[in-house]
């Protein structure tokens, strides 16, 4: 029997006679194992059609997979970047560690034996928590081969590299001494909030260059943060000397600056490379305009200005733990 929609057009039954009958068998013998063939070939195609089919169907339904978790993974970085984000994480940056011992002994810190960073970078840290805040409160250690604490800008930048590459902060807060200026209404144990930071001992007379030099950088916005506290607001200035030479003050005066230090506008450098908001506290040790070397003021009242550093970052930490930064 030909199959049944084969493609034999041989009539079987119309033989004539004999040989026309042998040859009218052996004609539809031939016909049937064609048919046969012809059945097997159409059998084999329709099952590899059918596997083929299969084949693309799930090829398409794991491309479908593939596209739908990439969507899945870009929207959920989307939303995550639209989500005003609170502060969980805080590190505070301090220099020396005259200035930190009084904030870290309020706080209740630990010290962390295993420093948490690559290298040989000195820094120290010590952990603990307020309310359901983390908080570091990092120094820089002691310079190797001179055996003091690490201050000035190098250091500074240093340490808030890996601060905000391992310990990953919410908010990094530098607080720390300055020097505060008689002409801009500036006494010694005055708490400063920084509006700004700039540099005034990067002097490049070149086009851009000079601007860089300055490197003037806003602090994080918090006006809630500042009509809590309560603290004087200005701009505070960056060198790695003491002492101001008159060039210095004269780039102190049109940086429109309230506060002389060494570190901000290194951390600033670096808070902006990682986006993460910065803001700083300064305790006034020294009036630069005043009658005193800024060094024998600043030895004779850096315990006083720690003392209030160790009052007003608290308030400060407290303000901020737990807040969305959009809210501070
Ligand atoms: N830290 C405290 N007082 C300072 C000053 N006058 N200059 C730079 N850093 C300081």
């Amino acid at each position: 029997m030909p199959p049944s929609g084969g493609r034999s057009n041989y009539n079987c039954s119309s033989s004539r006679g004999n040989s026309a009958r042998t040859k009218s068998v052996s004609i539809c013998r031939d016909s049937q194992t064609q048919n046969d063939a012809d059945r097997n070939r159409f059998r084999m195609s329709n099952r590899s059609r059918t596997l083929r089919m299969r084949r693309d169907v799930l090829e398409l339904a794991s491309n479908f997979v593939s596209l739908f978790l990439v969507l899945g993974s870009l929207y959920k970085q989307h939303k995550k970047k639209q989500r005003p984000m609170s502060v969980t994480t805080i590190a505070v940056l301090v220099a020396m560690e005259a200035e930190a011992a009084p904030l870290i002994e309020h706080l209740g810190l630990k010290k962390q034996d295993k420093s948490p960073f690559v290298g040989p970078l000195p820094a120290v840290v010590h952990t603990g928590k307020v309310g359901d805040t983390t908080v570091h409160v990092i120094t820089n250690g002691t310079a190797h081969g001179f055996g003091v604490d690490s201050v000035g800008t190098v250091p500074a930048a240093l340490t808030a590299y890996q601060v905000c590459e391992v310990l990953k902060p919410d908010l990094l807060l530098n607080a720390g001494t300055a020097g505060g200026f008689k002409a801009k209404g500036g006494a010694v144990g005055d708490v400063y909030l920084a509006t700004a930071f700039k540099n005034h001992d990067r002097r490049i007379q070149i086009p851009d260059f000079d601007v860089y030099g300055v490197g003037a950088t806003d602090a994080a916005p918090c006006p809630n943060l500042r009509a809590a506290m309560g603290f004087k607001d200005g701009v505070v200035s960056t060198g790695n000397s003491l002492d101001c030479p008159e060039v210095d003050s004269q780039n102190i005066t049109s940086n429109d600056a309230s506060v002389k230090e060494m570190e901000a506008a290194g951390i600033a450098h670096v808070a902006t490379m990682f986006g993460t908001p910065f803001i700083a506290v300064k305790a006034i040790t020294d009036i630069v305009d005043g009658d005193k070397p800024s060094h024998e003021e600043f030895m004779e009242n850096l315990g006083a200005a720690a003392k209030a550093l160790q009052a007003a970052v608290p308030k400060v930490i407290t303000f901020v733990a737990g807040r969305k930064i959009e809210d501070l």
